[in-house]
């Protein structure tokens, strides 16, 4: 069958790829440690399960309004207005099926063939394939361990050109958990304000931060950028509900209203009683997320000290998110078994045939020398893991 000619401008999700041969190796009987996970391992908080049986009991089971129903998006206003002092109005929020489902429908209602976007690389793995999907051109701006994984204003500013659409701000990063303070997103602000593009900010952890660190909104430390910029987020990784698929966007209304379009022509309304489940997950007792961010630091804390005293291997530590990024350029050119490890790939087929251990790739995020792993596991799972990685890179020559 001949395919359209969209379906070979984009790969297959490699994070979700991995995370499936895992469940296939762990059902085999292998014994696999699996830093693979996009994903909270904690369970989604009993009062959200609960509110959506109470829907399903109640019978709301018909479609929604295409942009949520209104006392979930009403939620959604009052939260930005709460913890950033961001004032919208109803006709500038739409619920879709998850934040990746926000971040596509907006990028094809903003994105025109040709149009570039400024990425900060290592970034999350569907950005450039959204852009290409939409016709786009994804320009890449890298970052270094050296510079915390932080896009520079100097190197904003040289990747903004005449074509530039758009600028992706996903603060803190998946993969690198580099999250900017108030100062840094201040002096990008002051960049963006000279060029006009649009802002496309991923807020999607902005709940899981540590040692102190407080999440800034871009649009609250420069209100100019109001009619510039678009928030994305998620109930995914802040309440553990990866499966219901609930994520959001806040922006312009006439931007808002083009992506409900899009959705209207496509999926329709978020499952309904998943928007029930969202409700209460906003309106309801915010502690089970201080439970889980501080179940997570222990978890970052554990794995950046195992990895930084591993030879070979460096490790940025991240400010939020829940992945590490390490480092593994020195061990490229290293032979292992007879082969020669030539790419951040190799090294994570060596982890897996060798150590039983399942990271992913850089190359997919940007990077061809790190490898990324979720530390969204045990203590227990972490230092076992890290015990046969040290056992692996023992065998290197
Ligand atoms: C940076 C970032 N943005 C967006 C998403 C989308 O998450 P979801 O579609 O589950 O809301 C993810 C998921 O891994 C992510 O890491």
């Amino acid at each position: 069958m001949k395919l359209s000619d969209r379906t070979r401008l984009i790969k297959p999700s490699v994070t979700l790829a991995l995370a499936a041969k895992a469940q296939v190796m762990r059902a085999e009987g292998i014994d696999l440690v699996n830093f693979t996970a996009g994903e909270p391992d904690f369970d989604t908080p009993q009062r959200i399960k609960d509110a959506a049986v109470e829907a399903l009991k109640k019978g709301m089971t018909k479609y929604t309004d295409v942009r949520g129903i209104e006392p979930l998006r009403l939620a959604i206003l009052e939260k930005y207005r709460k913890d950033y002092g961001l004032k919208y109005e109803k006709t500038e929020v739409l619920v879709s099926c998850g934040g990746k489902h926000a971040l596509y429908n907006a990028i094809q209602a903003v994105i025109d063939q040709g149009e570039e976007v400024v990425i900060p690389a290592p970034y999350w793995v569907s950005y450039s394939d959204m852009v290409l999907l939409a016709g786009g051109t994804p320009r890449l701006a890298r970052t270094s361990e050296e510079s915390g994984y932080k896009i520079t204003p100097e190197q904003l500013k040289a990747a903004l050109t005449s074509k530039t659409r758009a600028f992706i701000l996903n603060s803190p990063c998946n993969p690198t958990g580099a999250a900017y303070g108030r100062d840094e997103l201040a002096a990008l602000a002051r960049v963006l304000e000279r060029h006009d593009c649009l802002i496309l900010s991923d807020d999607i952890y902005e709940k899981i931060v540590y040692d102190g660190f407080r999440f800034h909104s871009i649009l609250a430390i420069e209100p100019k950028l109001r009619e510039r910029t678009i928030i994305f987020n998620s109930l995914s990784k802040s309440y553990a509900m990866t499966g219901w698929r609930v994520g959001y966007v806040l922006g312009p209304a006439a931007m808002i209203s083009a992506a409900a379009n899009i959705q209207s022509q496509s999926t329709s309304n978020a499952t309904s009683i998943a928007q029930a489940a969202a409700l209460e997950a906003l309106t309801g007792p915010q502690d089970e997320i201080a439970v889980m961010v501080g179940e997570f630091h222990k978890r970052r804390d554990v794995i950046v000290k195992r990895l930084k005293g591993m030879p070979g291997i460096t490790c940025f530590k991240p400010q939020g998110a829940f992945y590490v990024f390490p480092n593994v350029r020195s061990l490229l050119g290293k032979t292992a078994n007879g082969k020669k490890l030539s790419s951040a790939s190799d090294v994570v087929d060596y982890f897996l045939t060798e150590a039983r251990v399942l990271a992913v790739p850089g190359e997919d995020f940007g990077s061809t020398e790190n490898i990324r792993i979720s530390y969204a596991t045990s203590i227990k799972e972490i230092e076992k893991g890290c015990d046969r990685i040290e056992a692996a890179l023992k065998k290197l020559e």
